[in-house]
């Protein structure tokens, strides 16, 4: 990729923004982010210098955003609270220890435009640090009193675990079903998105249709943000992500434009598939082949026609609110899910 095209992917002239959403949310962030602070403290030094390594790089802080969002919404505009600032932080700590955890299943070395914790710390701290963070989300839903909260999330964290082990067991398996892989991606990604709405309704005494919509918002919205970040994995840029594209193809996952583009394949890319993905080293220059097969296609446009569908489907569901700023911003964030660059 050229450096403009480098450039232009960083800083999309008008691409979908969260901007609106942002601005909204501002003063409930900072009250959330104070919770984060202090709570990533211990006494144990090496715990808040690895966490605030991934928590200080910032992250785009989607799933907190979405709790707080999912209160105001439910109470018409009005003050989230604690309890959903509370929860809004424990959503960002499940959050913040997946990744911890993901990035040493995945080999991972950069994360959030820095070098990976494993990478410093090494794979050990970086998984003990992840079981804190766990650990810390859990007190602050106690303190919360929910106990509907509490069984929400707990569930969610569950589902996350289920999901990231089902995709291990399934690596390499380039003739994966379509099913099973949005059965992966629903465990592993959209189950907090949906848990992070629900509860935020939850914190804010919504109706159950509203809390029910809320669901539906946040899972339909994980999806896309799912499908796209598997999209970009292969058509995104490193400097935007601030993760490196091709890890997905370098540890052999079967997402879903490789499984589209593999099911497109003539005799000589089935080779090429079956060899870059079977187990065995990948060779120079195989990415490079990769990247142009799910272009040429079609297997990444699909990809993406498919995160549209599910980020209509969130907009669908937001149909339970009455119309408003909140409700606009939270349209434009499935918009942002499949429209992004980062
Ligand atoms: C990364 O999530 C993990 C995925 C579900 C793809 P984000 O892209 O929301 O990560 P941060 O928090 O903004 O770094
Ligand atoms: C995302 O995993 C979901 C979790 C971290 C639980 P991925 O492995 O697909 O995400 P990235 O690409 O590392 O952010
Ligand atoms: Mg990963
Ligand atoms: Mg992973």
């Amino acid at each position: 990729m050229s450096a403009t095209a480098v450039a232009s992917a960083s800083h999309p002239a008008s691409g979908p923004s969260i901007d609106d959403l942002l601005r909204l949310a501002s003063a409930d962030m900072k009250a959330v982010d104070a919770f984060i602070r202090a709570r990533m403290e211990s006494p144990v030094a090496v715990i808040p210098a690895l966490a605030d390594h991934l928590i200080a790089a910032g992250g785009k802080r989607l799933r907190p955003l979405l709790t707080v969002a999912a209160a105001r919404l439910a109470r018409e505009g009005r003050g989230a609270g604690e309890t959903a600032h509370k929860l809004a932080a424990s959503v960002e700590f499940i959050h913040t220890a997946t990744l911890l955890h993901d990035d040493v299943v995945d080999s991972s070395r950069l994360r959030r435009g820095k070098v990976a914790a494993h990478l410093i710390w090494g794979a050990p701290s970086s998984v003990l640090v992840g079981d804190f963070l766990f650990a810390r989300a859990f007190e602050l839903m106690v303190e919360t009193g929910s106990m509907r909260a509490l069984k929400i999330l707990a569930g969610a964290s569950r589902v996350i675990a289920e999901g990231e082990v089902l995709q291990l067991t399934r690596a390499h398996d380039i003739r994966l079903a379509q099913e099973t892989y949005l059965e992966i991606i629903l465990a592993k990604t959209a189950e907090l998105f949906a848990a992070a709405a629900e509860s935020g309704g939850v914190a804010a005494g919504g109706s159950e249709p509203q809390i029910a919509a809320l669901r539906s918002y946040g899972l339909n919205l994980g999806l896309a943000f799912q499908l796209a970040d598997d999209a970009l994995d292969y058509a995104g840029s490193s400097e935007a992500l601030g993760k490196n594209i091709g890890d997905d193809f370098r540890e052999g996952k079967a997402t879903l434009p490789l499984l589209l583009a593999v099911a497109r394949a003539g005799e000589a890319e089935t080779a090429f598939w079956e060899r870059a993905l079977g187990g065995t080293e990948q060779a120079e220059g195989d990415f490079r082949r990769a990247r142009e097969l799910v272009a040429s296609t079609g297997a990444l446009r699909d990809t993406l026609d498919l995160a549209a569908d599910y980020a209509r489907a969130a907009k669908t569901a937001l149909g339970a609110f009455t119309p408003g700023e909140w409700r606009a911003a939270l349209g434009a964030l499935a918009d942002f899910a499949v429209g992004r660059a980062a």
